[in-house]
């Protein structure tokens, strides 16, 4: 079993990506830590409970920091709906519901890579607070863990959030920087998984009808609901009757490397511009004259990861 830690602001696509995770029989899921993002980290938390208490998850969760490092937050609710999971009803759970773990996503993160060195897969599908305070605490922590995996960025693409930036690296762009730089330290490069990549996924209604055809889980009935919201917002964005899902093609790229191409690149994050900030600058041409800290993300595969997707949960929640 590969050992992971979901780093997660649920949301939509991240809902996807935890339900992904646990479906698979060759992952131990040892820690969910929530960060504040598309919606607050209470909201978030809450979710992560719910899903987790519906999927069988024992896996401690953890209440993220509340805040980015350095700028105030801000949510996405017209993105992921006013509780980040769209028009999904999360059924109270029977008998006594799932607590927060009491520590801190930092520690969270800590404790799982000193419990499992050199063999955590590090999910980061979320701003970066946790893991950048995580760093604070175990400066150590890149060379534990056996690779991280970031959904994030916009390199050669526009952004989804200001017109230059993506949504995670936007929310906390001071986190996300001081991550890439500590991880320069790793073994392993970082795969960093941006919009130029993980917009190639684009859930139609014939993908919704499928993910709805598997069975009646409850977690699937949640997934439909959620994703309707999704569609209903990229519509009002002007793509259509559509969805881009970003989180678990890069959740299944960390178990699954075929399903994308990467390419090693030297990226790093804007904090100083003022139309900018947060922007992801990729050095293609080798000015800056730094070795490669990233394996970006270039192509993936969409419709092969779409059809693992349905597989892996019709394999799970199928009759
Ligand atoms: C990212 O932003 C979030 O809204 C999604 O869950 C995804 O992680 C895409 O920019
Ligand atoms: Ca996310």
């Amino acid at each position: 079993h590969t050992p992971v830690l979901l780093d997660c602001d649920t949301g939509i696509d991240d809902a996807i990506a935890l339900t992904y995770l646990e479906a698979r029989d060759d992952v131990e899921i040892v820690g969910i830590v929530s960060t504040a993002g598309n919606v607050g980290t209470e909201q978030v938390l809450a979710n992560n409970l719910a899903l987790s208490a519906m999927l069988g998850i024992e896996a401690p969760v953890a209440r993220g920091a509340a805040a980015p490092l350095v700028q105030e937050l801000m949510t996405a609710e017209d993105t992921h709906g006013p509780t980040g999971l769209g028009h999904a009803i999360l059924p109270q759970p029977a008998g006594s519901p799932r607590t927060a773990d009491p520590r801190s996503g930092a520690q969270l993160w800590v404790d799982a890579a000193r419990a499992h060195p050199g063999e955590l897969v590090g999910l980061v599908i979320g701003p970066h607070t946790n893991l950048a305070l995580a760093l604070e605490i175990e400066p150590e922590l890149p060379s534990l863990l056996r690779r991280l995996h970031i959904m994030g960025g916009a390199i050669n693409h526009r952004g989804n959030t200001l017109p230059t930036t993506e949504w995670n690296i936007a929310v906390d762009p001071d986190a996300a920087r001081r991550v890439l730089a500590a991880f320069t330290a790793a073994p392993q490069r970082p795969v960093l998984a941006p919009l130029d990549a993980t917009e190639a996924v684009r859930f139609t209604q014939e993908t919704v009808d499928r993910l709805r055809a598997i069975s009646a889980h409850p977690v699937i009935t949640v997934l439909v609901d959620a994703l309707r919201w999704y569609f209903e917002f990229h519509e009002a964005d002007g793509f259509g009757w559509m969805a881009h899902v970003h989180d678990p093609l890069v959740v299944a790229h960390a178990l699954e490397p075929g399903l994308a191409r990467t390419s090693p690149l030297a990226v790093d994050v804007e904090l100083e511009g003022t139309l900018t900030r947060g922007q992801t600058v990729g050095d293609w041409l080798g000015r800056w004259g730094l070795d490669p800290n990233v394996d970006l993300m270039v192509e993936a595969d969409a419709d092969t990861f779409v059809d693992h997707l349905l597989r892996v949960l019709e394999r799970r929640f199928g009759a």
